[in-house]
């Protein structure tokens, strides 16, 4: 038979067993929301830098472009751009004149040198996209580049993607 004595120690020490276990669970929980509340706001004072990611899209074959020619190619942004081979270079160059939007075309100029010519305001850019004549070149504006990627015989132009 117990005695009253050793029930009383019995309870007590069940009791304060659970008063223990629920304050554990109770400061890791708090421990836990907290860490993960810090982690939260690290994160958001201090972003990770997202990598800018690109998609190579084939535009023709090496053999295609000639010299002193450009070919065009849309892009599926709807942009058209404008490939020239320049010695053993490819540039990719966007047909928009930076001063005020018009379509530039590639021409032949006076003096015999291959460029771009913007019809609106007789913008004139050489073959790397600088303005040299007209309004772009007073604001001292390029036409936008984009990279080409040469794999094997097949050319790429690389896009960013959002
Ligand atoms: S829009 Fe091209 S020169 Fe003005």
């Amino acid at each position: 038979m117990l005695s009253l004595s050793k029930v009383r120690f019995k309870h007590r020490s069940t009791l304060s067993r659970r008063s223990f276990l629920s304050t554990l669970i109770m400061i890791v929980g708090v421990g836990a929301s907290y860490g993960l509340g810090g982690a939260y706001a690290v994160r958001f004072l201090f972003p990770r830098k997202r990598e800018k990611r690109t998609v190579d899209l084939f535009v023709t074959m090496k053999s295609e472009l000639i010299e002193g020619k450009s070919l065009q190619y849309a892009l599926p942004s709807g942009k058209q751009i404008l490939i020239q081979k320049l010695a053993d270079q490819f540039l990719a160059l966007s047909n928009i004149c930076p001063h005020l939007g018009c379509k530039v075309r590639f021409e032949r100029f006076e003096n015999g040198d291959f460029g771009f010519l913007c019809p609106c305001h007789f913008g004139k850019f050489d073959l790397k996209g600088k303005a040299f004549a007209g309004p772009p070149a007073q604001a001292g504006q390029s036409l936008e580049k984009f990279e080409v990627v040469v794999k094997g015989e097949a050319v790429f132009v690389r896009v960013a993607v959002s």
